[in-house]
C-alpha cells in the first residue's frame, strides 16, 4: 500500500498543498501515487492540473459503487488523482453516515486501490475530525500532522495528544508525525513558535516549511512546487520530508524512472 494520511485541527495550514506536494515528490522519486480528497472543497485536483469545470469524484457514486477505483483521474506520468467530485448535500450526508454505520464501506471502496502492489495513497482531509478520517485511521500506516508556526497551533498540540482528531491513540503502525508549515524566520513569534515545536516534538517533527510566495504562485498556477519553482525554499523543505517519510515507511524510490502502464480503470 502505504496509506499516510494528512490530517489536522486546524484548516488553513497547508494540509492540501502538502498532501500534493509529497505526491509529485515521491513519484518524482519512482513511486506510483494516488492522492485522495476526503474534503467537500474538493481542491485537491486542482493540484493536478484538473479543470475547475471537471466535476468528476467518488463521493456522488459511492454508496452505489462498491469499488472506486474506477472514478481515478490520470494525471500523468507517475500521478494519479481520486477527488471528492461536486455532490448534494444529500449526497455527502449519505457518504459520511454510511462512513459511520458501516464499518466495511471505506476498505471495500478502496480495497482494489490499496491492494495495488507498491502504489503510495495519500490522502488529505478537512479540517478537525470527520467521518472519513475516523474509518480510514486504522488503516493508515502514517499520520502527518501539518501545523502552522504561530500560537493558535502550538494551543492545539493537547488536542492533538489527547486523541481527539479521531477519538483514539493516533496511528499505531509507522506513527503520527508534525510538520510546521510557513515558518517565517523575519518573525519573532514564527521562530520562537518553531522552536518551541522542535523542542517539544522531537523526531516527531519531520520538517519545517519555510513561508514561500512560489507555494502561493505554484499552488494559482496549478503546478507543483518542483515544476513552478524547483529551487524555491519550500520546494527543498517539501523533498526533505517526502525522503523522511519515504524511509519510514521503507518505500522503496525506485530508479526515478515514470513507470505509465495504467491499468484499466486508471
Ligand atoms: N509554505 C507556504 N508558504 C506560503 N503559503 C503557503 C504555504 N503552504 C501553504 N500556503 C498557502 O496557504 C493557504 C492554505 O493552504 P491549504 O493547502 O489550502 O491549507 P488546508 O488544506 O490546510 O486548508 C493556501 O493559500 C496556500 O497557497
Ligand atoms: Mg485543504
Amino acid at each position: 500500500m502505504p496509506l499516510i494520511c494528512v490530517c489536522s485541527p486546524k484548516g488553513g495550514v497547508g494540509k492540501t498543498t502538502l498532501t500534493a506536494n509529497l505526491a509529485y515528490a515521491l513519484s518524482r522519486a519512482g513511486s506510483k501515487v494516488l492522492a485522495i480528497d476526503f474534503d467537500v472543497q474538493n481542491a485537491l485536483r486542482l493540484h493536478f492540473g484538473v479543470p475547475l469545470s471537471d466535476t468528476r469524484g467518488f463521493v456522488a457514486k459511492a454508496t452505489e459503487n462498491a469499488d472506486w477505483s474506477p472514478f481515478v483521474l490520470t494525471t500523468g506520468g507517475n500521478l494519479f488523482v481520486l477527488p471528492y467530485g461536486e455532490t448534494t448535500e444529500s449526497q455527502r450526508v449519505a457518504f459520511d453516515e454510511r462512513l459511520t454505520q458501516d464499518e466495511h464501506f471505506l476498505s471495500r471502496g478502496l480495497s482494489t486501490l490499496l491492494n495495488y502492489p507498491g502504489l503510495v495513497v495519500i490522502a488529505d482531509f478537512p479540517p478537525g475530525p470527520s467521518p472519513a478520517l475516523k474509518a480510514i485511521s486504522r488503516l493508515a500506516d502514517l499520520h502527518l500532522i501539518p501545523l502552522m508556526a504561530d500560537t493558535a497551533s502550538l494551543s492545539l498540540l493537547p488536542y492533538i495528544e489527547n486523541h481527539r482528531l479521531t477519538g483514539e491513540e493516533l496511528n499505531q503502525k509507522a506513527g503520527h508525525y508534525f510538520v510546521v508549515n510557513q515558518s517565517d524566520n523575519r518573525r519573532q513569534i514564527s521562530r520562537d513558535v518553531t522552536g518551541f515545536m522542535e523542542q517539544r516534538l522531537g523526531d516527531r517533527l519531520l520538517g519545517v516549511i519555510h513561508r514561500d510566495e512560489s507555494v502561493v504562485e505554484a499552488n494559482a498556477s496549478q503546478q507543483s512546487i518542483f515544476d513552478f519553482s524547483p529551487v524555491s525554499a519550500a520546494a527543498f523543505d517539501i523533498e526533505l520530508i517526502s525522503k523522511k517519510i519515504a524511509g519510514i515507511l521503507g518505500v522503496n524510490v525506485g530508479d526515478g524512472v515514470v513507470h505509465n502502464d495504467l491499468r484499466p480503470g486508471f
